[in-house]
């Protein structure tokens, strides 16, 4: 789909980069020549992601970096410029989630997630956009979803952070354009990663096979198709897009929305006797 180069010698950094959507996103990225950093909480996670990037010729460090701390974030970016003087792209992807009732959540259940999320987004950008400034220019790319908008029960701490990225990444794409950083977001539906699904999907309820259904293109994402999209919006080629946050689930969340789209369910047959009906009023 793209020249072989688009990435060549780009510095991304990509936070929980050593598992899911990260890793999967890290890797396309890897495909199309970019350098990498990926950092998540877990050492070895994410040294045997390093390795298996490594396998396509470019240069990968493994950081360890709690993105809720703002020191260890800093010592991320910096280890990150000493190696590779420079970072043309962040991609925000760490995320912590987890589904309960509202009412049961304590204020650290809520604060954690907020933490991960919002704050930890913050940190990065705040961090890594002082050396996009220095260096004239970058790319910010946050993953939000599409409750970002819409909200959504039983994941309150998720919705209010991704709301909040979302409101950060079309707040930066005007304030700091005038450094040459863009800023954009995707908001993924359903992609089944190990840390989403354990999660958010519990067995036994029938939960993946309804959200098949509900999707209009009748399936859940390919992770091949998220990097792709990722790929292109960090890229050169994407170069006037900015404060955009592209959707990619199959539909899932207008289907939602519009006021009669359940009518899919009235069997053809029925359509026809109505229609019938109209033409004999008539
Ligand atoms: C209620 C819960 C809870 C649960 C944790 N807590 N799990 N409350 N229901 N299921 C509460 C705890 O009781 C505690 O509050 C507080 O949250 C912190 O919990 P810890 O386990 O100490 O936190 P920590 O070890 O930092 O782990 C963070 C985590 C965990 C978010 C809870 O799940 C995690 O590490 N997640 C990282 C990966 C992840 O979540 N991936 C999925 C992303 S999917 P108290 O009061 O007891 O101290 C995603 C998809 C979005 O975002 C869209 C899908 C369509
Ligand atoms: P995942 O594999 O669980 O990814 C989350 C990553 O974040 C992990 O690598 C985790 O690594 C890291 N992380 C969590 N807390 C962290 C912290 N405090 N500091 C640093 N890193 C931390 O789940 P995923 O499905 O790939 O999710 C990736 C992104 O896509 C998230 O932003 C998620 O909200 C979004 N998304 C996913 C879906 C989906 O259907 N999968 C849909 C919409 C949006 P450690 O545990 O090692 O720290």
């Amino acid at each position: 789909m793209f020249e072989s180069g688009l990435l060549k010698d780009k510095t991304i950094i990509i936070t929980g980069g050593g598992t899911g959507l990260g890793k999967s996103m890290a890797t396309r990225f890897a495909e199309l020549g970019a350098n990498l950093v990926i950092t998540s909480r877990r050492q070895k996670v994410i040294n045997e992601t390093a390795e298996e990037l490594r396998q396509h010729g470019v240069k990968v460090l493994a950081i360890t970096c709690d993105v809720r701390d703002p020191d260890q974030v800093q010592n991320m970016v910096d280890q990150t410029v000493n190696e590779f003087g420079k970072i043309d792209i962040l991609l925000n992807n760490a995320a912590g989630n987890f589904i309960s009732p509202t009412e049961d959540l304590s204020p650290n259940g809520f604060k954690t997630v907020v933490d991960i999320v919002l704050n930890g987004t913050f940190f990065c950008t705040q961090a890594a956009g002082k050396v996009m400034r220095e260096n004239k220019g970058g790319v910010i790319l946050n993953i939000v979803t599409t409750y970002a908008w819409t909200g959504s029960g039983y994941v309150v701490p998720s919705a209010c952070a991704k709301a909040g990225v979302l409101a950060m990444t079309r707040s930066l794409a005007v304030e700091w354009a005038k450094y040459g950083i863009r800023t954009v977001a995707i908001a993924p539906g359903p992609f089944p990663t190990k840390g989403a699904w354990s999660r958010l999907a519990p067995p036994g309820l029938g939960i993946q096979k309804k959200m098949k259904e509900r999707i209009p293109l009748k399936r859940v994402g390919e992770h091949i198709e998220l990097a792709n999209l990722a790929s292109y919006l960090v890229s050169d080629q994407a170069g006037y897009i900015n404060g955009e946050v592209v959707t990619i689930d199959g539909g899932e969340w207008l289907k939602g929305a519009g006021e009669m789209n359940e009518l899919e369910r009235i069997p053809k047959v029925a359509w026809k006797l109505m229609q019938m009906k109209r033409k004999k009023k008539k």
